[in-house]
Protein backbone atom coordinates (compact mmCIF):
# COMPACT_ATOMS: atom_id res chain seq x y z
CA UNK A 1 0.00 0.00 0.00
CA UNK A 2 2.92 2.53 0.42
CA UNK A 3 2.95 3.87 -3.17
CA UNK A 4 5.50 6.30 -3.72
CA UNK A 5 2.69 9.21 -4.24
CA UNK A 6 0.93 7.84 -1.47
CA UNK A 7 1.35 11.51 0.41
CA UNK A 8 1.40 13.91 -2.49
CA UNK A 9 0.01 17.33 -2.09
CA UNK A 10 -0.15 17.08 1.76
CA UNK A 11 1.84 19.15 3.59
CA UNK A 12 3.08 18.20 6.88
CA UNK A 13 4.83 19.83 9.85
CA UNK A 14 6.76 17.83 12.73
CA UNK A 15 7.89 19.35 15.99
CA UNK A 16 11.16 17.97 16.66
CA UNK A 17 11.79 17.09 13.43
CA UNK A 18 15.34 17.26 13.55
CA UNK A 19 16.57 13.95 15.13
CA UNK A 20 14.86 10.64 16.33
CA UNK A 21 11.49 9.57 15.42
CA UNK A 22 10.99 12.73 14.07
CA UNK A 23 13.43 12.82 11.78
CA UNK A 24 12.53 9.31 10.87
CA UNK A 25 9.18 10.14 9.85
CA UNK A 26 10.12 13.27 8.01
CA UNK A 27 12.05 10.67 5.77
CA UNK A 28 9.63 7.92 4.99
CA UNK A 29 6.95 11.32 4.63
CA UNK A 30 8.75 12.43 1.96
CA UNK A 31 9.72 9.57 0.34
CA UNK A 32 6.29 8.64 -0.20
CA UNK A 33 5.52 11.93 -1.69
CA UNK A 34 4.98 14.54 1.24
CA UNK A 35 6.27 18.18 1.64
CA UNK A 36 7.99 18.62 4.77
CA UNK A 37 8.45 21.39 7.66
CA UNK A 38 10.90 20.63 10.77
CA UNK A 39 11.21 22.66 13.66
CA UNK A 40 12.81 22.39 16.53
CA UNK A 41 15.41 24.34 19.27
CA UNK A 42 18.55 23.85 17.47
CA UNK A 43 18.65 25.34 14.04
CA UNK A 44 22.52 23.40 13.11
CA UNK A 45 21.02 19.81 13.91
CA UNK A 46 17.64 21.44 11.65
CA UNK A 47 20.26 22.59 8.53
CA UNK A 48 21.59 19.36 8.80
CA UNK A 49 18.96 17.20 8.70
CA UNK A 50 16.98 18.94 5.95
CA UNK A 51 20.17 18.64 3.57
CA UNK A 52 20.87 15.14 4.39
CA UNK A 53 16.95 14.26 3.98
CA UNK A 54 16.91 16.11 0.68
CA UNK A 55 19.64 14.38 -0.79
CA UNK A 56 18.54 11.12 0.44
CA UNK A 57 15.05 11.21 -0.84
CA UNK A 58 14.69 14.12 -3.23
CA UNK A 59 11.77 15.15 -1.67
CA UNK A 60 10.67 18.78 -0.40
CA UNK A 61 11.66 20.18 3.32
CA UNK A 62 12.16 23.05 4.88
CA UNK A 63 12.95 24.07 8.29
CA UNK A 64 12.47 26.89 10.90
CA UNK A 65 14.07 27.18 14.38
CA UNK A 66 11.20 27.12 17.36
CA UNK A 67 11.21 26.39 21.10
CA UNK A 68 7.22 25.15 21.68
CA UNK A 69 7.17 26.65 24.72
CA UNK A 70 7.20 30.18 23.76
CA UNK A 71 3.80 30.13 23.19
CA UNK A 72 4.09 33.64 21.06
CA UNK A 73 6.55 32.32 18.98
CA UNK A 74 4.89 29.24 18.02
CA UNK A 75 1.59 31.33 16.64
CA UNK A 76 4.19 33.17 14.92
CA UNK A 77 6.29 30.97 13.66
CA UNK A 78 3.05 28.67 12.52
CA UNK A 79 1.53 31.81 10.90
CA UNK A 80 4.94 32.25 8.99
CA UNK A 81 4.63 28.64 7.50
CA UNK A 82 0.87 29.26 6.63
CA UNK A 83 2.01 32.37 4.41
CA UNK A 84 3.63 29.51 1.97
CA UNK A 85 0.10 27.60 2.10
CA UNK A 86 -1.90 25.55 4.34
CA UNK A 87 -0.94 22.81 6.29
CA UNK A 88 -2.14 19.36 5.88
CA UNK A 89 -0.86 17.27 9.43
CA UNK A 90 0.83 18.65 12.79
CA UNK A 91 2.92 15.92 14.08
CA UNK A 92 3.49 16.57 17.58
CA UNK A 93 6.53 14.58 18.56
CA UNK A 94 8.43 17.18 20.69
CA UNK A 95 9.04 16.28 23.45
CA UNK A 96 11.46 16.41 27.04
CA UNK A 97 11.86 13.72 29.68
CA UNK A 98 14.65 12.24 31.67
CA UNK A 99 14.32 9.17 34.22
CA UNK A 100 14.54 10.57 37.98
CA UNK A 101 12.61 10.23 41.32
CA UNK A 102 9.94 12.54 41.47
CA UNK A 103 10.84 13.57 45.20
CA UNK A 104 14.64 14.60 43.72
CA UNK A 105 12.88 17.03 41.37
CA UNK A 106 13.01 20.52 41.36
CA UNK A 107 9.76 22.37 40.45
CA UNK A 108 11.58 24.02 37.53
CA UNK A 109 12.54 20.38 36.92
CA UNK A 110 8.43 19.67 36.58
CA UNK A 111 8.07 22.73 34.23
CA UNK A 112 11.10 21.99 32.22
CA UNK A 113 9.21 18.53 30.80
CA UNK A 114 5.82 19.44 31.39
CA UNK A 115 6.06 22.88 29.43
CA UNK A 116 7.29 20.83 26.63
CA UNK A 117 5.30 17.66 26.23
CA UNK A 118 1.92 19.08 27.71
CA UNK A 119 2.38 23.13 27.36
CA UNK A 120 4.32 23.46 23.75
CA UNK A 121 2.12 20.51 22.10
CA UNK A 122 -1.20 22.05 23.43
CA UNK A 123 0.06 25.92 21.45
CA UNK A 124 1.29 23.60 18.41
CA UNK A 125 -2.51 22.24 18.15
CA UNK A 126 -4.09 25.06 18.95
CA UNK A 127 -1.93 27.08 16.47
CA UNK A 128 -2.67 24.94 13.62
CA UNK A 129 -6.17 24.08 14.36
CA UNK A 130 -7.56 27.59 15.08
CA UNK A 131 -6.34 28.06 11.10
CA UNK A 132 -8.01 25.15 10.10
CA UNK A 133 -11.19 25.85 11.66
CA UNK A 134 -11.48 29.25 10.42
CA UNK A 135 -10.69 28.29 6.59
CA UNK A 136 -12.87 25.44 6.72
CA UNK A 137 -9.28 23.34 6.15
CA UNK A 138 -9.42 19.80 6.76
CA UNK A 139 -6.71 19.16 9.38
CA UNK A 140 -5.05 15.96 11.19
CA UNK A 141 -2.79 16.03 14.57
CA UNK A 142 -0.79 13.28 15.01
CA UNK A 143 0.65 13.30 18.41
CA UNK A 144 3.17 10.64 19.84
CA UNK A 145 2.31 9.65 23.24
CA UNK A 146 3.40 6.44 25.37
CA UNK A 147 1.69 3.80 26.67
CA UNK A 148 2.32 4.95 30.64
CA UNK A 149 -0.29 8.18 29.32
CA UNK A 150 -2.60 5.29 30.53
CA UNK A 151 -1.11 3.18 32.81
CA UNK A 152 1.29 5.62 34.44
CA UNK A 153 5.15 5.14 35.37
CA UNK A 154 7.51 5.41 37.89
CA UNK A 155 10.66 7.87 37.67
CA UNK A 156 8.93 9.60 34.44
CA UNK A 157 6.16 11.76 36.20
CA UNK A 158 6.50 14.75 34.50
CA UNK A 159 6.61 13.36 31.10
CA UNK A 160 3.16 10.79 32.38
CA UNK A 161 1.50 14.06 33.42
CA UNK A 162 2.23 15.62 30.21
CA UNK A 163 1.43 12.39 27.80
CA UNK A 164 -1.69 11.71 29.56
CA UNK A 165 -2.92 14.95 28.97
CA UNK A 166 -2.13 14.92 25.29
CA UNK A 167 -3.91 11.82 25.22
CA UNK A 168 -7.20 13.23 26.52
CA UNK A 169 -6.56 16.55 24.34
CA UNK A 170 -6.50 13.92 21.49
CA UNK A 171 -9.83 12.64 22.42
CA UNK A 172 -11.54 15.75 23.43
CA UNK A 173 -10.67 17.62 20.66
CA UNK A 174 -11.45 14.67 17.96
CA UNK A 175 -15.41 15.17 18.85
CA UNK A 176 -14.63 18.99 18.93
CA UNK A 177 -13.30 19.44 16.09
CA UNK A 178 -14.44 16.30 13.97
CA UNK A 179 -17.22 17.89 12.59
CA UNK A 180 -15.39 20.60 11.53
CA UNK A 181 -13.04 18.28 9.35
CA UNK A 182 -10.06 18.22 12.04
CA UNK A 183 -9.29 14.96 13.20
CA UNK A 184 -6.76 14.19 15.55
CA UNK A 185 -4.94 10.49 17.00
CA UNK A 186 -1.72 9.27 18.50
CA UNK A 187 0.44 6.45 18.58
CA UNK A 188 2.03 5.23 21.30
CA UNK A 189 5.37 3.52 20.61
CA UNK A 190 7.12 1.28 22.60
CA UNK A 191 11.00 0.57 22.50
CA UNK A 192 12.22 2.06 19.56
CA UNK A 193 15.63 3.02 20.28
CA UNK A 194 17.14 6.73 19.51
CA UNK A 195 20.58 8.02 20.89
CA UNK A 196 18.44 11.42 22.56
CA UNK A 197 15.79 9.46 24.31
CA UNK A 198 18.31 6.22 25.46
CA UNK A 199 20.87 8.53 26.77
CA UNK A 200 18.33 10.29 29.17
CA UNK A 201 16.09 7.11 29.94
CA UNK A 202 18.99 4.56 31.16
CA UNK A 203 22.06 4.71 32.80
CA UNK A 204 23.93 1.63 31.76
CA UNK A 205 24.06 -0.83 28.90
CA UNK A 206 22.55 -3.79 30.97
CA UNK A 207 19.51 -1.87 31.88
CA UNK A 208 18.86 -0.94 28.09
CA UNK A 209 18.76 -4.43 27.27
CA UNK A 210 16.09 -4.97 29.97
CA UNK A 211 13.78 -2.85 28.73
CA UNK A 212 14.55 -3.51 24.97
CA UNK A 213 13.48 -7.23 25.57
CA UNK A 214 11.25 -7.25 28.24
CA UNK A 215 7.98 -6.98 25.88
CA UNK A 216 6.79 -10.23 24.52
CA UNK A 217 8.17 -10.24 21.12
CA UNK A 218 11.67 -9.68 22.78
CA UNK A 219 13.05 -7.44 20.35
CA UNK A 220 12.87 -3.45 19.97
CA UNK A 221 10.83 -1.93 17.26
CA UNK A 222 12.40 -0.93 14.07
CA UNK A 223 11.80 2.18 12.80
CA UNK A 224 10.68 1.01 9.69
CA UNK A 225 7.56 -0.45 11.41
CA UNK A 226 6.62 3.40 12.96
CA UNK A 227 6.98 5.08 10.34
CA UNK A 228 4.98 3.00 8.38
CA UNK A 229 2.59 3.30 10.48
CA UNK A 230 2.63 7.03 10.19
CA UNK A 231 2.66 7.20 7.02
CA UNK A 232 -0.75 5.04 7.34
CA UNK A 233 -2.43 6.88 9.19
CA UNK A 234 -1.67 9.81 7.43
CA UNK A 235 -3.04 8.38 4.23
CA UNK A 236 -6.75 8.96 2.73
CA UNK A 237 -6.99 5.18 3.53
CA UNK A 238 -7.32 6.57 7.51
CA UNK A 239 -9.44 8.85 6.88
CA UNK A 240 -11.86 7.47 9.19
CA UNK A 241 -9.72 7.09 12.53
CA UNK A 242 -10.34 9.78 14.74
CA UNK A 243 -9.32 9.68 18.31
CA UNK A 244 -7.99 6.78 18.43
CA UNK A 245 -4.43 5.86 19.92
CA UNK A 246 -2.59 3.22 18.07
CA UNK A 247 -0.15 1.28 20.18
CA UNK A 248 3.17 -0.29 18.59
CA UNK A 249 5.34 -2.04 21.54
CA UNK A 250 5.75 -5.50 20.61
CA UNK A 251 2.68 -6.17 23.58
CA UNK A 252 4.92 -4.29 26.34
CA UNK A 253 2.33 -2.53 28.25
CA UNK A 254 -0.20 -5.33 28.23
CA UNK A 255 3.44 -7.93 30.01
CA UNK A 256 3.39 -5.03 32.11
CA UNK A 257 -0.16 -5.14 33.37
CA UNK A 258 -1.57 -9.27 33.20
CA UNK A 259 -2.10 -10.68 36.65
CA UNK A 260 -0.64 -13.63 35.65
CA UNK A 261 2.13 -12.43 32.95
CA UNK A 262 4.83 -13.64 35.65
CA UNK A 263 4.20 -17.07 34.94
CA UNK A 264 6.36 -16.68 31.84
CA UNK A 265 8.66 -17.70 34.24
CA UNK A 266 7.67 -21.23 35.50
CA UNK A 267 9.56 -24.22 33.83
CA UNK A 268 8.14 -27.94 32.58
CA UNK A 269 8.19 -29.39 35.74
CA UNK A 270 6.13 -26.20 37.07
CA UNK A 271 3.46 -26.56 33.91
CA UNK A 272 3.95 -30.11 35.07
CA UNK A 273 3.66 -29.61 38.67
CA UNK A 274 0.10 -26.83 38.23
CA UNK A 275 -1.49 -30.02 35.89
CA UNK A 276 -1.18 -32.63 38.03
CA UNK A 277 -3.18 -29.69 41.15
C1 LIG B 1 16.61 15.95 37.66
C2 LIG B 1 16.81 17.63 36.07
C3 LIG B 1 17.33 16.71 35.12
C4 LIG B 1 17.50 15.33 35.55
C5 LIG B 1 17.22 18.66 34.20
N1 LIG B 1 16.76 18.81 35.44
N2 LIG B 1 17.58 17.39 33.98
N3 LIG B 1 16.44 17.25 37.31
N4 LIG B 1 17.11 15.02 36.81
N5 LIG B 1 17.99 14.41 34.74
C6 LIG B 1 16.30 20.03 36.05
C7 LIG B 1 17.39 21.07 36.13
O1 LIG B 1 18.21 20.86 37.26
C8 LIG B 1 16.59 22.36 36.23
O2 LIG B 1 16.08 22.54 37.52
C9 LIG B 1 15.40 22.08 35.36
O3 LIG B 1 15.30 20.65 35.25
C10 LIG B 1 15.55 22.67 33.99
O4 LIG B 1 16.75 22.16 33.42
P1 LIG B 1 17.34 22.72 32.09
O5 LIG B 1 18.48 21.88 31.67
O6 LIG B 1 17.56 24.20 32.22
O7 LIG B 1 16.10 22.55 31.12
P2 LIG B 1 16.04 22.66 29.58
O8 LIG B 1 17.30 23.19 28.99
O9 LIG B 1 14.77 23.33 29.28
O10 LIG B 1 15.97 21.14 29.12
C11 LIG B 1 14.78 20.43 29.06
C12 LIG B 1 15.04 19.00 29.43
C13 LIG B 1 16.12 18.41 28.50
C14 LIG B 1 13.74 18.22 29.30
C15 LIG B 1 15.51 18.96 30.84
O11 LIG B 1 16.43 17.09 28.87
C16 LIG B 1 15.74 18.48 27.09
O12 LIG B 1 15.85 19.52 26.44
N6 LIG B 1 15.28 17.39 26.49
C17 LIG B 1 14.72 17.42 25.13
C18 LIG B 1 14.83 16.14 24.41
C19 LIG B 1 14.35 15.00 25.17
O13 LIG B 1 14.23 14.95 26.39
N7 LIG B 1 14.11 13.93 24.43
C20 LIG B 1 13.74 12.67 24.97
C21 LIG B 1 12.30 12.50 24.90
S1 LIG B 1 12.00 10.84 25.21
P3 LIG B 1 16.80 23.54 38.62
O14 LIG B 1 15.86 23.53 39.77
O15 LIG B 1 18.14 22.93 38.90
O16 LIG B 1 16.89 24.87 37.93
C22 LIG B 1 10.40 10.69 25.52
C23 LIG B 1 9.97 9.27 25.35
C24 LIG B 1 9.18 8.77 26.46
O17 LIG B 1 9.69 11.59 25.80
C25 LIG B 1 8.75 7.33 26.25
C26 LIG B 1 9.82 6.35 26.03
C27 LIG B 1 9.29 5.02 25.64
Amino acid sequence: MFVPDLLQGKRVLITGGGTGIGRNAAERLMALGAEVVICGRRTDVLEKTAEELRAATGGTIAWTGLDIRDADAVDETVGKIWDDGPLDVLINNAAGNFLARFEDLSHRAVDAVVNIVLHGTAYMTLACGKRWLRAGHPGHVLSIVTTYAWTGSAYVVPSVMGKAAVLAMTRSLAVEWGPRGVRLNAIAPGPFPTEGAWRRLTPREDLAQVWETRNPLRRVGEHAELTNLIAYLLSDAAGYINGEVVTIDGGEWLAGAGQFNWASALTEDDWAEMAKR
